[in-house]
């Protein structure tokens, strides 16, 4: 069977690291968006912070996925039009594909090489399912190639991913999900819960210090790229749940006074200041679904893994 795959660029206009970092070391405190963790070797660490076991919500959802394709299925209808924004290695769609048999996939990512040949591969694994790559910041906007056939749209968008915006992002992402898929559209969606300090902490401060190394890539992400003369044995990964928020937050703190050069800027750290580099939110069912609601969703039902670490859920769109 010929394989149908066509690529479009969208051409992200994305802030670049230099930018990123002098606009973050400015400010009051200090902070540089998690996106810029993901560089080769930052790709590479998050693959395996996901092998780590008290890194939970790659496995749990994952399990929740399997268990849950046919059933989804029979709620979703086969024949929609899958979107899945931020596709990386397409890992969990394929849990999902032959019991959704979608109408056409339609995978996003920022990186245009690595999105070609995920959608490349796909298109070779399902010769049945048309593929039809879109190179976006999911951020921004979530364009849909001319090509593709009209029909229903299911978006989805695991692994929690929405954790990562702040509140308000988070809200603007989901109102946008809602504009792409219009009225008979639906929304799959992954998202940790709130649980147990004790369960969170460890998820981000792992015994073998993989999210360490994560962490501290920035550094020398920020060294290899930049020119900066920062030593990563300066700062340490510092990761808590902040339970006033909802959020666990990642930083590096410097262990000593020391001045940052970029190019001809200078900015001083005093010995405990941190960078901030990441949050990530967390929702209780109630929560999730009065902010899925604002954004213009009803919910069609909900999963929690036994154990309350992971909850999937399937939303419609409300007029
Ligand atoms: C990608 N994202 C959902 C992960 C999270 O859990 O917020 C990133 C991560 N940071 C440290 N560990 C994992």
């Amino acid at each position: 069977m010929e394989t149908l795959v066509t690529f479009h660029d969208y051409k992200p206009e994305t802030l670049s690291f230099h930018d990123a970092v002098i606009e973050g070391f400015s400010r009051e405190r200090k902070y540089i968006p998690p996106k810029f963790f993901y560089d080769e070797r930052g790709s590479k660490l998050f693959d395996k912070i996901c092998e780590q076991p008290e890194y939970y919500p790659p496995s749990v959802e994952r399990r929740m996925l399997l268990r849950l394709a046919d059933e989804i299925a029979s709620l979703t209808g086969t024949g929609r039009i899958l979107i899945e924004p931020g596709v990386g290695s397409a890992a969990k769609v394929r849990l999902l594909l032959n019991a959704l048999q979608p109408a056409a996939f339609i995978p996003m990512d920022i990186s245009f090489d690595y999105l070609k040949s995920v959608a490349t591969v796909l298109a070779r694994e399902y010769p049945w399912l048309p593929v039809h790559a879109a190179c976006v910041d999911f951020t921004h906007s979530l364009p849909i190639p001319q090509q593709t056939p009209h029909g229903p749209r299911l978006l989805f968008f695991p692994g929690s991913s929405l954790g990562n915006l702040h509140l308000d992002e988070a809200a603007k992402f989901l109102e946008m999900v809602r504009e792409t898929v219009a009225d008979d559209g639906m929304l799959l969606i992954g998202v940790d819960t709130k649980k147990c300090e004790t369960l969170l902490n460890a998820a981000y401060n792992d015994a073998a210090g993989v999210t360490a190394e994560f962490n501290l890539n920035l550094l020398h992400r920020m060294h290899h790229e930049l020119g900066v003369d920062c030593n990563p044995i300066t700062f340490k990964h510092h990761a808590f749940y902040n339970a006033k928020i909802g959020r666990i937050e990642m930083h590096l703190v410097s262990k000593q006074n020391q001045e940052i050069r970029i190019n001809n800027h200078r900015f001083n750290l005093e010995r405990g200041e941190s960078l901030h580099t990441e949050n990530s939110y967390k929702y209780t069912p109630e929560e999730f679904l009065v902010l899925a609601s604002r954004s213009g969703f009803k919910s069609i039902r909900h999963w929690v893994d036994d154990d309350g670490l992971f909850a999937i859920y399937l939303l419609e769109a409300r007029d």
